[in-house]
């Protein structure tokens, strides 16, 4: 594609402006049909700015973005009109950290509109963070995309939450069981807003037992899912409760209602799940003890 190795020193603005349109064209259908591609459009564009930069050119040929001839250089570097003029100058947007995570966003969000229409009002967004934080563009291999995968991505930020994963009672995520991004989306990461459906349907994708139906449900599920009583990140207590006593873990709801001859029970030497043993719903007894 550039073999030619001359620079071109100079593209006319209106052969130019013909191809922004193109591009704005092509950007416009691909996000109407929901980022699917139609056909290659990328030639022109990647010899034009590949005469001065032929490797970047080249390597652009091995990523996802040139393979289904989805985008061309000027599509996401915005602003080239200038820099082909000079022959290099300023003015192109490069996705450096001084350009507004608005700007950056706003080039990937044309095209990316129904994987990430939540991004903007999600914690992320919110926070300023960009598609780029996580994605290397120019990367060779399609998943270097999400620079290696939904953990690595996160972990740079959200050390506190990957160390409780090296806590006694806790999901296997660093031997590789299961990823960050096996229960967030990272494009819309909080999970506060989906209490029941998502603290509790995503659970049972692997702890199928655990969602009955039951003829006697546990009222605490409802409240707000598995993490009513579980840390899904990991906690030092057994079974990944978030408390190290299961007896204050139920006194923290029940407190009034008990029977009388519970009264002698405590936190330190009762383990209340040794009678009511079916936590989590039961088709045989109200009070789950079978
Ligand atoms: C899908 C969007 C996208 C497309 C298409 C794209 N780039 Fe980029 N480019 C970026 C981003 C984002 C960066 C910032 C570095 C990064 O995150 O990978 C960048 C960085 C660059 C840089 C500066 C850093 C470097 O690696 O030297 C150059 C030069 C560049 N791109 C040229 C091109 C050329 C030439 C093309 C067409 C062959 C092109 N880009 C196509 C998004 C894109
Ligand atoms: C005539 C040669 C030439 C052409 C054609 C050219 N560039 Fe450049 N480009 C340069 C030079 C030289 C630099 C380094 C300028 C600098 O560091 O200030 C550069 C830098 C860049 C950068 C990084 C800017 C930065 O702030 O670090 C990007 C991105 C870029 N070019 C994209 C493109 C794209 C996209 C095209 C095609 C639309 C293109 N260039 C066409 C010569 C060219
Ligand atoms: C002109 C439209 C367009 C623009 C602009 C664009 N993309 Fe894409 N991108 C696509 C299409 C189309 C695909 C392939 C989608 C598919 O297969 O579902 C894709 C694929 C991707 C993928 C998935 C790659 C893989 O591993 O499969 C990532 C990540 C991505 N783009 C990030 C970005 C980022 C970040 C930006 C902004 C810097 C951006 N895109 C700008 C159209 C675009
Ligand atoms: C916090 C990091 C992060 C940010 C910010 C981010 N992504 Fe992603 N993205 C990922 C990870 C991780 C994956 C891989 C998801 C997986 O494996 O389930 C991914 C996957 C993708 C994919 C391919 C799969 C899909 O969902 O279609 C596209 C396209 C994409 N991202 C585009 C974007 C765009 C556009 C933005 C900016 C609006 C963005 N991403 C912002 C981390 C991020
Ligand atoms: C560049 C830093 C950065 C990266 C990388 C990052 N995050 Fe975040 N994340 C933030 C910031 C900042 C917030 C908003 C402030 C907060 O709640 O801590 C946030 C918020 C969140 C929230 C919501 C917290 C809440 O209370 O609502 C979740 C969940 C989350 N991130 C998960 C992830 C996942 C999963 C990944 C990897 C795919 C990831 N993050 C990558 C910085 C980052
Ligand atoms: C097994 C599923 C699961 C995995 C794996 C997981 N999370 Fe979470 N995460 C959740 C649930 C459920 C919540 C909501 C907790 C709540 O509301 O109390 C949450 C909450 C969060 C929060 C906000 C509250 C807090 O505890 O700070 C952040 C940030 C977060 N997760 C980041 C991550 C990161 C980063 C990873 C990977 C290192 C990860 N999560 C792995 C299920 C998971
Ligand atoms: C009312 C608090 C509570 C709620 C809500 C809860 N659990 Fe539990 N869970 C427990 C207790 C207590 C144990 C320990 C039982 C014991 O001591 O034998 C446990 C044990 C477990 C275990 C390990 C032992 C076993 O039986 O396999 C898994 C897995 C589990 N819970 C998953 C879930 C899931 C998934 C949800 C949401 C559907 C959930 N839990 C909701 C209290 C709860
Ligand atoms: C992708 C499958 C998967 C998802 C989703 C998942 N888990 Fe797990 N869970 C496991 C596996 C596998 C184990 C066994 C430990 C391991 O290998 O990571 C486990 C272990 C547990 C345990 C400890 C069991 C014991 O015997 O002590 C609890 C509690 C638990 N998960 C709760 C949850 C909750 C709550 C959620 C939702 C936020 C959840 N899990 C989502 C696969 C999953
Ligand atoms: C988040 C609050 C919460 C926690 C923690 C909790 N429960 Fe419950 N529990 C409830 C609710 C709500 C009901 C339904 C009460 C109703 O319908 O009047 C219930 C019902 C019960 C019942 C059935 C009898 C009744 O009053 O309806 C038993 C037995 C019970 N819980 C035992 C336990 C035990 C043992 C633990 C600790 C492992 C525990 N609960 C933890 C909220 C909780
Ligand atoms: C030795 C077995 C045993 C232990 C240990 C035990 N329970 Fe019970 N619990 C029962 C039985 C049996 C009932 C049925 C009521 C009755 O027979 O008086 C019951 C009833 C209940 C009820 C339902 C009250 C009502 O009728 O609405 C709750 C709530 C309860 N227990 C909570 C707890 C809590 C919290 C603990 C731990 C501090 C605990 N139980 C420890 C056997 C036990």
């Amino acid at each position: 594609m550039s073999a030619n190795k001359q620079p071109k020193p100079f593209v006319s603005s209106v052969r130019l402006l013909a191809l922004l349109g193109l591009v704005l064209c092509v950007a416009g259908s691909l996000a109407a049909a929901g980022s699917r591609p139609q056909a290659p459009q990328t030639a022109k564009d990647v010899d034009t700015c590949g005469a001065c930069h032929e490797d970047v050119a080249k390597a652009f040929g091995r990523t996802p973005h040139s393979a289904i001839g989805a985008a061309s250089c000027t599509s996401c570097h915005a602003g080239s009109e200038a820099h082909l003029k000079d022959g290099g100058g300023a003015g192109i947007l490069a996705f450096k950290a001084a350009d507004s995570a608005a700007r950056k966003n706003k080039v990937c969000l044309t095209c990316h509109t129904a994987s990430n229409a939540q991004f903007l009002a999600g914690p992320h967004g919110k926070a300023s963070l960009d598609c780029t934080t996580c994605h290397s563009v120019h990367a060779s291999k399609p998943h270097d995309g999400a620079k290696s995968g939904g953990t690595k991505a996160c972990i740079t930020c959200h050390q506190d939450v990957y160390a409780k994963f090296s806590l006694n009672e806790r999901h296997h995520l660093q031997e590789g069981v299961l990823e960050c991004t096996t229960c967030h989306n990272p494009h819309e990461p909080s999970t506060l807003g989906r209490l029941g459906g998502f603290k509790q349907e995503l659970c049972l994708k692997c702890h199928t037992d655990k969602g009955g139906p039951f003829l006697f449900e546990h009222g605490s599920s409802r409240v707000e899912g598995c993490v009513t009583c579980h840390d899904p990140h990991g906690t030092p207590n057994r079974h990944m409760l978030s408390t190290p006593s299961v007896a204050d873990l139920c006194f923290s709801c029940h407190t009034i209602q008990l029977p009388q001859w519970h009264s002698s029970f405590n936190s330190q030497t009762t383990n209340c799940t040794s009678c009511h043993t079916k936590m989590h719903g039961s088709n045989l007894s109200n009070i789950f003890i079978r």
